[in-house]
Order: C-alpha cells, then sequence, then structure tokens
C-alpha cells in the first residue's frame, strides 16, 4: 500500500483528520523522551498521524526517535518527517534515505530546488522503499507570501501564474503523494486544490496558535489537519485534542 492509501486510511478507520506535530519545548533528552511517549500515548485515541520535526530529531537522534515512530505504529498512527528538504539531490537523497530507514512513512520537500538533480531522487527513493513524499504548496507563516505569493512566469510556456499553483502542478506531475497549504490561507486551499483533484492528499498546518481556523481549512479542501502547540503545550493534551475532535465533528455533523 503507498503512503497516499495508508494516510486515507487512517483518516477513516481513526474518524480523525488530525496530525500532531510532537514539537516539544527544549530539555533534557531523556525528559524529552518521556514527555514525548506521555503526549503521544493521551493524544493517540484522537489522531490519525505523527509528525516529528527539528524539536525531537536534533536533540534525540533519528534512532532515538525510532520508539515514538514504532509506538505510533502500533497504535494505528502514520508517521510523518517533516525536514522540508531543499537542498542538492544527492544531499537530499542521503537524508531522505537516514528518515525513511529510521520507520517515517513520508516526509516534505521544498519544490524551490525543482526536479532535475533536485528532488528527482527523493521520489525515486520514496518509490522504491514504498515511503511518500509531500510537497509545501503554500506555507502557513506570514511571510509566505514573500515568496509562495509571488507570480511566476513559465518560460517554457509563457504562462504567468501564482507560484503556489505552479508548486500545485509540480506535486501533480512529479506524482507527489500530497501537498502542504497553511490553514491560514483557505482561498489558497481552495485554488490547491483545483489544481490537484481529488486524490491527492492536502495537509494544513497554522490551525491554533498560528490563527488558522480548522474548519474553514477542512471546507476548503484540507484532507489533514496538523496541529501542534495549541494541543502539545496544553496543560492536558489529551483533552485538548479530544475538544478539537470533538468541536470538528460537531461542525461537520460526521
Ligand atoms: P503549530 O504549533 O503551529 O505547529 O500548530 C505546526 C507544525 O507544522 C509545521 N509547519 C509547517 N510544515 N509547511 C510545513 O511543511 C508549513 O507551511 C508549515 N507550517 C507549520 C511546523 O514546523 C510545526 O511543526
Amino acid at each position: 500500500m503507498g503512503f497516499r492509501e495508508l494516510a486515507k486510511r487512517a483518516v477513516e478507520e481513526r474518524g480523525s483528520p488530525i496530525i500532531l506535530a510532537l514539537d516539544l519545548a527544549p530539555e533534557k533528552p531523556s525528559k524529552l523522551m518521556r514527555k514525548a511517549m506521555e503526549v503521544l500515548e493521551e493524544t493517540a485515541p484522537y489522531l490519525c498521524g505523527l509528525k516529528i520535526n527539528f524539536h525531537l530529531i536534533l536533540p534525540l537522534g533519528l534512532s532515538g526517535v525510532k520508539p515514538l515512530l514504532d509506538r505510533a505504529h502500533q497504535l494505528g498512527l502514520f508517521c510523518l518527517a517533516d525536514p522540508k528538504l531543499s537542498d542538492i539531490g544527492s544531499t537530499n537523497e542521503v537524508a531522505a534515505r537516514y528518515y525513511f530507514e529510521a520507520g517515517f512513512d513520508a516526509l516534505t520537500a521544498s519544490p524551490l530546488v525543482g526536479w532535475e538533480k533536485g528532488l528527482a531522487p527523493v521520489f525515486k527513493l520514496a518509490r522504491e522503499m514504498g515511503r511518500g513524499v509531500i510537497l509545501l504548496a503554500y506555507m502557513s507563516h506570514p511571510g509566505a507570501l514573500e515568496i509562495f505569493g509571488l507570480r511566476a512566469l513559465d518560460e517554457r510556456s509563457g504562462l504567468e501564474e501564482p507560484l503556489y499553483a505552479r508548486f500545485a502542478k509540480m506535486a501533480v506531475e512529479w506524482g507527489a503523494d500530497g501537498v502542504v497549504v497553511g490553514a491560514t490561507r483557505p482561498e489558497v486551499i481552495r485554488a490547491v486544490r483545483a489544481v490537484v483533484g481529488p486524490e491527492m492528499l492536502v495537509m494544513s498546518p497554522g490551525v491554533g496558535v498560528q490563527g488558522g481556523d480548522p474548519r474553514m481549512a477542512l471546507e476548503a479542501g484540507a484532507d489533514f489537519l496538523v496541529v501542534g502547540r495549541s494541543i502539545v503545550l496544553a496543560d492536558r493534551p489529551g483533552e485538548a485534542a479530544r475538544e478539537l475532535l470533538a468541536r470538528l465533528r460537531l461542525s461537520t455533523g460526521s
């Protein structure tokens, strides 16, 4: 089963579109690990996936986060690494191999490096190993406007279009499993969904602390909400995740 199918199945079976960004504040590695495991255990019933970023990978290392990935898989969650790969192909490939061998089901990458000797080796490796690649289309922070909001001229076709629309087309051409569009820009989610079609996974971070409205992001076409600090830094993360899911179910009537 490819990543796209795995992720879709997880949402359906678990009845939740929430991917937890397990972004803990800096701590001693032993404390971090204990806390990360606690948060995972108490939030898991309300999630479909787990996303791990530098907050844990830098202090714990890839072998250090492996028990978290193993436990998340046991609990029925998929695991996403979020390095936003953006180097030359040979370097991207080495990094991707480490992430996949550690047990991640998919990783994020930046389309800014292009295909040839950029992301092509990452897609090839992902296909060989049966893993996923998720491309950035429009990030969630305010400064994203400065790049992702630009208009781009395609010199081959002479066509001008928003850069995010170009990234969405690249995701389709390259066979990406999904795209990331910030929940802070529901109108862009809608525009990207129109380009990528119904099968592509659309993942939307930026809910809660960054101000995105989860319901609007889903209505605009997101399949997944990537949620970090508003759950992880809550006094009771399990309760925060449960409440978010209950609000979503109430508003969608599911
Ligand atoms: P918060 O605490 O804001 O965490 O709920 C969000 C998580 O998602 C990551 N993030 C992004 N990842 N494209 C991505 O690939 C984005 O536009 C984006 N915005 C936020 C962020 O690093 C954190 O882990």
